[in-house]
């Protein structure tokens, strides 16, 4: 079975097409980062109209890849959210219109679904059940992962998200957008003792996260130098931030991963491309003896590579989830465990949803 997926919530146009047999044969990708960087974040209309000129110029160049024809593709998935509703509604709109015109089953994929089964994709691929960090620009959440469609919510952040967290410091820097890889390049000069960032809830005794503190922390420091801020501090400051993020989410991870009892931790979303992160997790994975797995770094951030996969498993755990109505709505704001409820006929496999 072919299925192509199409990603298009936020600021990347993301098409691919997965094979149920053969694996992942194309993906093809436009990032709109050039377009919102004048702008310091992303412009909502913006985004959904580039969205209406990138997706079928990508989904021409992935059939091409993958070397098979438009009728060959099985299936459609499309992230129906959560994300941008404008630039949510053009994904929707052109899997729901493809699949009309192909007669071909359409089904929408919750995005951080995507994500989380992201390093499924690689090889050695994590076996169910394990632990989840899903850490991207809108979210952070620890999650129990039993199988396909069974997600458990162990922690979350209380404010702002990892990403968030990322990208607001480095706009505090002068860094460009996102500010998530610029952050991570800089701090690589800075000293690591120059000086100390809060590590908010490092001892909280739950798996919850809380960042805007470190991000104000962030904003003191700005502020202290006036406009004496050289590169030097601007490292130094970039340093503290990321050994601070970092901490927390080992950290955190780690507590995830007694509470539950497993051994397995997936890592995914944009942050999980994050270098010194996957050096402090990858250190204490070999110290406490357990496995941790990222997806590649092409696919921590948005891609539609995703959202094919993501809704490959759930028609192969379910073919009823597919849809011939090609009657659709977006869902801007939809918490992951909710899906269970979007999903009612996934079958009586004991999900846990706690509601998020
Ligand atoms: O998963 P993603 O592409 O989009 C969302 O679903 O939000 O994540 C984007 C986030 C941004 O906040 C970006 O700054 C961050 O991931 N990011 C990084 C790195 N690459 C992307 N943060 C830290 N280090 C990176 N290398
Ligand atoms: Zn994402």
């Amino acid at each position: 079975m072919i299925v192509l997926g199409v990603e298009s919530s936020c600021d990347e146009t993301g098409l691919a097409l997965y094979d149920t047999e053969r694996g992942l044969l194309a993906h093809a990708l436009h990032s709109q980062v050039a377009m919102h960087e004048a702008y310091g974040g992303v412009v909502p209309e913006l985004a959904s109209r580039d969205h209406v000129r990138r997706t079928i110029p990508l989904l021409e160049q992935v059939l091409e890849q993958a070397g098979v024809a438009l009728s060959s593709i099985d299936a459609i998935g499309y992230t129906q959210g959560p994300g941008l509703a404008g630039a949510l509604l053009v994904g929707a709109s052109v899997a729901n219109a493809l699949g009309l015109a192909l007669q071909r089953p359409v089904l929408g994929v919750h995005h951080l679904e995507g994500h989380l089964l992201s390093p499924l994709l690689s090889e050695p691929a994590p076996a169910f059940p394990f632990v989840a960090l899903l850490v991207s620009g809108g979210h952070t959440q620890l999650m129990r992962v039993e199988g396909i469609g069974q997600y458990q919510l162990l922690g979350e952040t209380l404010d702002d998200a990892a990403g968030e967290a990322f990208d607001k410091s480095a706009k505090l820097l002068g860094l460009g957008y996102p500010g998530g890889p610029a952050i991570s390049r800089l701090a690589e000069f800075g000293d690591p003792n120059a000086y100390a960032l809060p590590r908010p809830m490092l001892h909280s005794k739950n798996l919850d996260f809380s960042f805007s503190g470190l991000k104000t922390a962030v904003l003191t420091l700005v502020k202290r130098h006036q406009t004496n801020l050289c590169e030097q501090d601007k490292a130094n400051i970039a340093r503290a931030f990321v050994d601070a993020m970092v901490e927390v989410l080992t950290t955190k991870c780690l507590a995830a991963l007694i509470q539950t009892g497993l051994k397995q931790l997936v890592i995914a979303g944009g942050v999980g491309a994050n270098q010194q992160l996957r050096v402090a997790l990858n250190a204490a994975a070999e110290r406490k003896r357990f496995s941790v797995f990222y997806p590649e770094l092409t696919l921590c951030t948005d891609n539609g590579a995703m959202i094919a996969f993501a809704a490959a498993q759930r028609l192969k755990n379910n073919p009823a989830a597919a849809s011939y109505d090609y009657s659709f709505n977006v869902q801007p704001r939809w918490p992951l465990t909710a899906i269970d409820i979007a999903n009612q006929d996934l079958g009586n496999t004991g999900r846990i949803s706690n509601g998020i």
